[in-house]
């Protein structure tokens, strides 16, 4: 099955909106990002393969805390489905992560064309409360950032379902999370949404009191030079890989493999001259 993707493209002021919100909260929202028929496709393939992974019993991942038993995570939606990656490689995304992400310094690709990188990329459907923390590992004050949350609601996201909930202007404190804190405030968003975070923002999640699931795709996106949390290179499906443009190789991590040995080259950094070989030609 072919799963077009129609997302919509922000206007100007909305991307002009969205960077300061951004840079004042740490956080921002754009309201109907994904069509409902986009929405139905990705829910489709979300719930297909979850039952697919967990056709006989719960599959429990290793090192998984015990507070997310009650949750339901798909790991690596890159080797899924070419959609997934279509969806992060949208204008939309790509003109705000662009904007906070891009190392002007590449120089291996033009100015004009993305260098940012995918470190991460579930769906998720939470159960449990989730306390208080940042995703930027080190906390530090500035306009500049290095990282960001891309999260894509295919349900819709309230207090009662478990939605995220955040200390707005928190990615400037230069601090790692006061758990104790009250007063969060409550992300809540409609089935389509796209909400987005500075990943050194405080933020957690709601407990789910409903029991009904909360699918949403998260994202997490960085500078090129950040170690990726999963290996996205090494565990690409040679399958989706094909189907993939210059521009979507390149966010996966295909132009910035540190090299092995510095007679075939020197530097991490590549333009998309270093796609041009077979996909079995990398030698991981
Ligand atoms: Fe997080």
């Amino acid at each position: 099955m072919e799963n077009k993707i129609n997302s919509r493209l922000i206007t100007k002021m909305e991307q002009i909106q969205v960077l300061k919100e951004l840079d004042i909260y740490g956080f921002s929202k754009v309201d109907n990002f994904l069509t409902t028929v986009s929405i139905e496709n990705f829910l489709d393939l979300i719930n297909s393969k979850y039952d697919e992974i967990n056709k006989t019993q719960k599959v429990s991942y290793p090192g998984v805390p015990t507070r997310n038993t009650n949750d339901k995570i798909i790991y690596n939606l890159q080797n899924i489905d070419i959609s997934f990656i279509d969806v992060l490689t949208s204008p939309t995304i790509v003109s705000i992560a662009s904007n906070k992400l891009n190392d002007p310094f590449y120089r291996f690709l033009p100015p004009d064309k993305p260098n940012y990188v995918l470190q991460y990329y579930n769906a998720r459907s939470s159960g449990q409360k989730l306390d208080l923390h940042i995703d930027s590992h080190i906390p530090f004050s500035g306009s500049f950032t290095n990282m960001m949350q891309f999260v894509i609601l295919l349900e819709d996201s309230t207090i009662d379902n478990g939605c995220t909930t955040v200390v707005p202007g928190s990615h400037q404190s230069a601090k790692f999370t006061d758990r104790e804190l009250k007063n969060l405030k409550p992300l809540e968003g409609k089935a389509g949404d796209l909400i987005l975070w500075d990943s050194r923002l405080w933020h957690g999640t709601n407990e789910n009191i409903t029991g009904d699931s909360r699918w949403a795709l998260i994202a997490t996106l960085s500078m090129w030079w950040i170690k990726p949390s999963m290996d996205i290179v090494r565990g690409m499906s040679e399958d989706i890989y094909d189907k993939c443009s210059d521009h979507q190789k390149q966010f996966l991590g295909f132009c910035s493999i540190p090299p092995i040995n510095p007679m075939d080259r020197n530097n991490t950094k590549t333009g998309y001259d270093f796609l041009k070989k077979k996909f079995k030609d990398y030698n991981f």
